[in-house]
């Protein structure tokens, strides 16, 4: 491969990174695409800047295409959610890439499960999850759950993994 090609090939490849305050407008962007399909739940830009340590990005060509996040609930729990990757960027692994960063991450922070409430349960399967009970996810539940405007009538199903 010439030298130029490489270069082009290199400059293309999705970078994974921690964001960045400048980000927020993007995942928000990226969130309510998804949000108002049904496909996800909305993100306030309040709730993505209080939990800004929680994203990581994927970044190609200085634009962020993708974003997932690590939002931790309680000592042996921590939630993956808000995994987004923008539509002309789909099945190119970069789904994939950040969820393992995800759960990378949860095993160097010492946390032993991991769980997803999702519309795309089979997604998560593929890297591990199974499903369970919401009810096994209390403290998920009242700390979060019940703010939430489709409290009690929830449609997403619940995937675990053990770390
Ligand atoms: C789900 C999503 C994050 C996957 O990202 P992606 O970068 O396209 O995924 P990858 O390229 O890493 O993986 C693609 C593989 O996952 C599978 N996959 C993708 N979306 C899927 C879905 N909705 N259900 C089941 N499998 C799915 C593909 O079939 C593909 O399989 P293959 O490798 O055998 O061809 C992306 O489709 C997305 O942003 N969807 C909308 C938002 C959403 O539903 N987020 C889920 C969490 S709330």
């Amino acid at each position: 491969m010439p030298d130029s090609a490489r270069v082009k090939k290199q400059t293309e490849r999705c970078r994974i990174r921690r964001a960045k305050i400048s980000d927020v407008p993007k995942i928000r962007e990226l969130i309510t695409f998804y949000a108002s399909r049904n496909l996800m739940l909305p993100r306030s830009l309040q709730e993505i800047y209080e939990c800004l340590r929680d994203y990581w990005v994927g970044e190609k060509n200085g634009e962020v295409i993708a974003c997932a996040a690590l939002h931790v609930n309680w000592e042996d729990l921590a939630e993956v959610r808000s995994l987004a990757v923008a539509e002309k960027e789909h099945g190119a692994g970069i789904g994939t890439r950040l969820l393992k960063r995800c759960i990378r991450e949860a095993k160097d922070l010492g946390i032993k499960r991991l769980f997803a409430l999702t519309y795309v349960p089979a997604f998560f399967e593929r890297h591990g999850f199974h499903l369970c009970d919401k009810e096994d996810l209390p403290r998920k539940i009242w700390a979060e759950c019940i703010r939430c405007h489709k409290f009690p009538d929830c449609d997403e199903t619940a995937l675990v993994l053990d770390v």
